[in-house]
């Protein structure tokens, strides 16, 4: 262990728990000491690979490890409880999206962080490529003008295999659908260039193919809070996956992209020119073909934001903004309350 270096504990060692944990591994300033599972094997393959203590209750590690910080890769509806319980002892909170699948539980560890003066920080990887970013620079500046439209369209593929995978996957108490775990990242990205979400003014949500309790098709029409309209069309059954696309149109321009990807930024009479083809992979085929970059910079962000004492790149109430937006669509739709 580097002398000073951020000492992380890492909660659930599964999917995306395994990219975290490599990733740590090139990030400056921070080493993973603690692994935790409630799969024995999983913890004791982290904890060998990467030389850290295995754990597999998450009191016992909160207890027992010397922890600065924890990463938390759980299911979405546990990840509230889990960084409460982690500021509480003081410690910084990195979630992995949705920061909670519940807004009641999503503000209490606003409020928990805010009071422990500990960090909280979200991954939400579509915000924080460089042409994204730009791309936000430009609209705040008012380069599009008036926002007239923000929409999202995620038509992804996850057959029933994926779904059997885990059992929290697919369930209201742990996971929502397809809106709260695969277009959440689009609704994200909504907010980050629009703003908050006023209201949904109509959402349909249902369970066409796949046998789960939640919804694997969505439509929603919103209406953002400085005036623009959305739509957001979300499913898991498009095979074999279509390119996610967001659309933002301003009274002067207009923008899109594709997942994380700026693909074009007209404005009339300017030339403006930030589209990327790099880093277009966005998990629409494959749960596993996640790009990578967005992550590592939010890891190395959260370190040091916590160094240096300022905002991580994407603070709680930045994905606040999300699990808000979701929770106005599901109710709009009638849905079950998501959550416990
Ligand atoms: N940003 C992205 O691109 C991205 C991609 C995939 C998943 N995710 C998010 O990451 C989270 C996990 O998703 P996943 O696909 O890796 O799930 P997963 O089921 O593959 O992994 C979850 C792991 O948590 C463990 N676990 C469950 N309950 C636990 C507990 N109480 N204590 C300790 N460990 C526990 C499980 O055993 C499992 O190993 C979800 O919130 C999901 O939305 C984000």
């Amino acid at each position: 262990m580097s002398e000073g270096a951020l000492r992380v504990g890492l909660v659930g060692y599964g999917v995306i728990g395994i990219y975290h944990l490599d990733l740590w591994s090139k990030v400056t300033g921070a080493e993973v000491v603690a692994v935790c599972d409630v799969v024995p094997e999983r913890a004791q393959e982290a904890a060998a690979k990467f030389g850290s203590e295995a754990y597999y209750d998450y009191g016992d590690m909160l207890a027992r490890a010397k922890l600065d910080a924890v990463d938390i890769c759980t299911p979405s509806g546990m990840h509230a409880e889990q960084g409460i319980l982690a500021a509480e002892r003081g410690l910084h909170v990195l979630t992995e999206k949705p920061m909670d699948i519940d807004l009641a539980k999503a503000d209490r560890l606003i409020e928990s962080t805010e009071r422990a003066k500990v960090k909280l920080a979200c991954i939400f990887q579509y915000r924080v490529g460089p042409e994204a970013r730009l791309a936000k620079q430009l609209i705040d500046d008012g380069k599009l003008g008036r926002l007239l439209s923000c929409s999202a369209y995620v038509k992804w593929w996850r057959d029933q295999s994926y779904y059997d995978s885990g059992a929290w996957r697919g369930t209201w108490a742990l996971d929502g659908g397809v809106l709260s775990n695969q277009a959440v990242h689009s609704v994200d990205q909504l907010c980050y260039f629009c703003g908050p979400v006023k209201e949904a003014e109509y959402a349909y949500v249902t369970t066409t193919a796949r046998k789960i309790e939640a919804e694997d098709f969505a439509i929603a029409v919103l209406a953002f809070e400085n005036g623009a309209k959305g739509v957001v069309e979300a499913t898991t059954c498009a095979y074999p996956g279509v390119t996610t696309r967001t659309e933002i149109i301003g009274e002067k321009g207009s923008a899109s992209l594709e997942g994380p990807t700026v693909t074009s930024f007209k404005v009339l009479g300017e030339e403006i020119d930030i589209a990327s083809e790099t880093a277009k992979v966005d998990g629409r085929a494959d749960a596993r073909d996640i790009g990578l970059t967005g992550h590592a910079f939010q890891l190395q962000d959260f370190v040091d934001a916590i160094r240096e004492d300022r905002r991580p790149f994407v603070t709680g109430r930045d994905a606040r903004l999300a699990v808000d937006a979701l929770t106005k669509i599901y109710r709009k739709a009638g849905a079950p309350r998501l959550g416990t």
